[in-house]
C-alpha cells in the first residue's frame, strides 16, 4: 500500500482545476443501464471508484470506453442482472445499479454492500422506495433480489438521518421507466441528484424538481442516448480550499462549484478565510481565489444534508479547526461515528474531545508531524491537510483510500508547492 510522506510548513500557491464529481459520475454511469443506446459522460475523473463502477458495468453487459476525460457506455448484453459481492464490497456506490437494472431489465440480484469505516450504512430506504414502485424484493444469501413491473407512486424518502442520496438516485432512475407518475417527497437535494436528473432528462426522462425535496417523475416507455458533462466535484473543491486555508496559502480554483458549497464557505468566511470570485462564469464552474492571512477564528459546525455543511468535508475542516484561535465544535448528523480521524489527529498534537456525535476542538498553536493511518477517503484527506500544516514529517499510510476520490492529490499539491511524495508499496 502506498504512503504519502509530507514535510509540513509550505505555503500553497498556484492554480488547481477541479475535476468532475465522483459522486455525481457514479450513479450516472449506472443510469446508462436504462437505455440500450450509448451514453457519453464528460469530465469523468480518473479514480479507483470509477474504475470499479466501470468493471461492474462490464459484468452487467455494458462495457465502457475512455477517450480523455469522456466515458462512453454501451449495452452489449442486456440479459445480465447480477452485481456480485466481490465487486460491490469494494465500493458501496455499486448499489445504485439496483434501480436501473430493475426498471430496464425487470430484475436484479445485487449484493448488499455491508457496512464501512464511516458507519453501518443500511439500504432500507432504497428497498422501501423500490417496493413502493411495485417491485417484489427479498434478501437471499446476502443479495437484494428484486423483480417486477414498476408503476408510479407517492413515496416518502426520509429516514432517521434525513434523506438518502443514493436511495433517491436509485428510486428516481427506476421511476423514469415506471408506468405513470412518481412523486418523491423528502428527496435528497444534493447537487449530484440534480445533475443525475439532467442526464436522465437528456436521455428523454420527464423529471421536475430535482435538487429540491419534491421530485416529480412522469414515466416514459424508453430512454435514449445522451451526452452529458458531469458537474464539478464540490468535495474536491472544498478540500483544496481548506488546503489553501490551513497553509495560509493563495490558491486559485478553476471549475469551482461555488453554488454547491455555500454552507462550507459561510463557515470559512466566519473563520477568516477569504474567497474572491474572479469571473462571471456559471456559479457551478467558477474561478475563485482563496487566501488566508489572519489567525483563524473558531466556529461551530453541524453536518447536515445539502444545502447544510457536508459530512464529506467534516474531517478536513476538523484539521483546520485544530489550528484556530479558540474552541470549536463539530457535530456529525449524517454518520455519527465518522470520527476515525480523531485518534490520528490526537497523535499529531491536536486537542480534541469526542462526546458521542460531537467533537470539541481546542485550537492549538501547532500540529506535529507523525505517522498516521488513513481509515477512509475523507478522513485521509483531513490527515493530509493536517500534515501540510504540521511541523516536521507526516506519513499518511494506506493512501489507496485517497485514490478512490482524489485524482492525483499528491501531484496537485506538489504543483501548489507542497512537499509531498508518494512512496510506492515496495520502496
Ligand atoms: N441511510 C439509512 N437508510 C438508507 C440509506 C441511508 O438510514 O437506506 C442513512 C445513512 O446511514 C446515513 C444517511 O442516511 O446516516 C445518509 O446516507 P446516504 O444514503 O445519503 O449516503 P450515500 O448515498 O450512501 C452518499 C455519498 C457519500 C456521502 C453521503 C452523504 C456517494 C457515492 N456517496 O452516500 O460520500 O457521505 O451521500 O452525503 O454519493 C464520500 O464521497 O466519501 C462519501 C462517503
Amino acid at each position: 500500500m502506498d504512503t504519502f510522506v509530507i514535510q509540513g510548513g509550505a505555503t500553497l500557491r498556484g492554480t488547481v482545476r477541479v475535476h468532475g464529481s465522483k459522486n455525481a459520475a457514479l450513479p450516472q454511469i449506472a443510469a446508462a443501464l436504462l437505455t440500450d443506446e450509448p451514453v457519453t459522460l464528460r469530465d469523468v475523473p480518473r479514480l479507483s471508484d470509477i474504475r470499479n463502477m466501470v468493471h461492474l458495468m462490464e459484468a452487467l453487459g455494458c462495457p465502457a470506453t475512455r477517450d480523455g476525460d469522456s466515458l462512453t457506455i454501451t449495452t452489449a448484453d442486456p440479459t445480465l442482472s447480477l452485481a456480485h459481492y466481490d465487486i460491490v464490497r469494494t465500493m458501496r456506490a455499486s448499489v445504485c445499479v439496483l434501480g436501473p437494472l430493475l426498471a430496464k431489465r425487470g430484475q436484479a440480484r445485487v449484493s448488499l454492500p455491508g457496512g464501512c469505516n464511516i458507519g453501518d450504512r443500511p439500504v432500507d430506504l432504497h428497498i422501501r422506495g423500490l417496493r413502493a414502485l411495485g417491485a417484489d424484493i427479498h434478501i437471499d444469501e446476502g443479495y437484494i433480489v428484486a423483480a417486477g413491473k414498476l408503476r408510479g407512486a407517492h413515496i416518502f424518502m426520509g429516514g432517521p438521518f434525513g434523506s438518502t442520496v443514493l436511495g433517491t438516485a436509485n428510486v428516481m432512475c427506476a421511476a423514469t421507466l415506471a408506468d405513470g407518475q412518481t412523486v418523491l417527497e423528502s428527496a435528497a437535494c444534493e447537487p449530484e441528484i440534480a445533475d443525475l436528473a439532467d442526464l436522465l432528462a437528456a436521455m428523454g426522462a420527464r423529471i421536475t424538481g430535482a435538487g429540491t425535496p419534491r421530485i416529480v417523475i412522469e414515466g416514459v416507455n424508453e430512454l435514449h442516448s445522451a451526452d452529458h458533462r458531469v458537474i464539478a466535484d464540490r468535495i474536491e473543491a472544498g478540500t483544496y480550499i481548506l488546503a489553501a486555508a490551513i497553509t495560509r496559502g493563495d490558491v486559485t480554483l478553476e471549475n469551482c462549484p461555488t453554488d454547491a458549497l455555500w454552507a462550507a464557505l459561510d463557515r470559512l468566511a466566519e473563520m477568516g478565510v477569504s474567497l474572491e470570485t474572479l469571473d462571471n462564469a456559471d456559479r457551478l464552474r467558477q474561478t475563485v481565489r482563496i487566501t488566508r492571512t489572519n489567525e483563524l477564528k473558531p466556529t461551530l459546525i453541524t453536518t447536515q444534508p445539502h444545502p447544510g455543511f457536508p459530512t464529506d468535508l467534516q474531517a478536513q475542516i476538523m484539521a483546520l479547526l485544530c489550528l484556530s484561535n479558540g474552541n470549536s465544535t463539530i457535530t456529525e448528523k449524517i454518520f455519527p461515528d465518522r470520527f476515525l480521524h480523531v485518534a490520528e489527529l490526537l497523535r499529531m498534537g491536536a486537542q480534541l474531545v469526542r462526546n458521542g456525535p460531537t467533537v470539541v476542538i481546542s485550537g492549538a498553536d501547532e500540529l506535529i508531524g507523525a505517522p498516521v493511518m488513513a481509515s477512509d477517503l475523507r478522513a485521509s484527506a483531513g490527515l493530509v491537510l493536517a500534515g501540510l500544516a504540521a511541523r516536521g514529517t507526516t506519513i499518511v499510510n494506506r493512501v489507496y483510500h485517497l485514490d478512490r476520490g482524489y485524482e492525483q492529490m499528491d501531484l496537485v499539491l506538489q504543483n501548489l508547492g507542497a512537499t509531498i511524495e508518494r512512496v510506492p508499496e515496495k520502496a
